[in-house]
């Protein structure tokens, strides 16, 4: 699936993500910026805080209870909030927009 990430600064990087990974794996492969992923994936860190863009919303879902419980401690958490290595690549999601936070730069 298509997925374009737009940075802080408004910089988009398309990126062709294998289904099955994680939007913040697809991310790390191609070195997008902005996307620090500080602790893996294990959903315990936020640095990998995404912001979904509206149109994707129904598709990407809402957060799991430990994932929200993460969301609590990242700062600039918005409705469309989602921790990108939590939400996990399959067709449906191509064409996916999601945008990085300012205090991932
Ligand atoms: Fe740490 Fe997503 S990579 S919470």
């Amino acid at each position: 699936a298509k997925i374009t990430y737009i940075e802080h600064d408004g910089t988009e990087h398309s990126v062709d993500a294998k289904n099955g990974s994680s939007v913040m794996e697809a991310a790390i492969r191609e070195n997008v910026p902005g996307i620090d992923a500080d602790c893996g994936g294990a959903c315990a860190c936020a640095t990998c805080h995404v912001y979904v863009d509206a149109s994707f919303m129904d598709k990407v879902g809402a957060p799991n209870d430990m994932e929200q419980s993460m969301l609590d401690f990242a700062e600039g958490v918005e409705s469309n909030s989602r921790l990108s290595c939590q939400i996990t690549v399959k067709d449906d999601l191509d064409g996916l927009i999601v945008r990085m936070p300012e205090s991932q730069t």
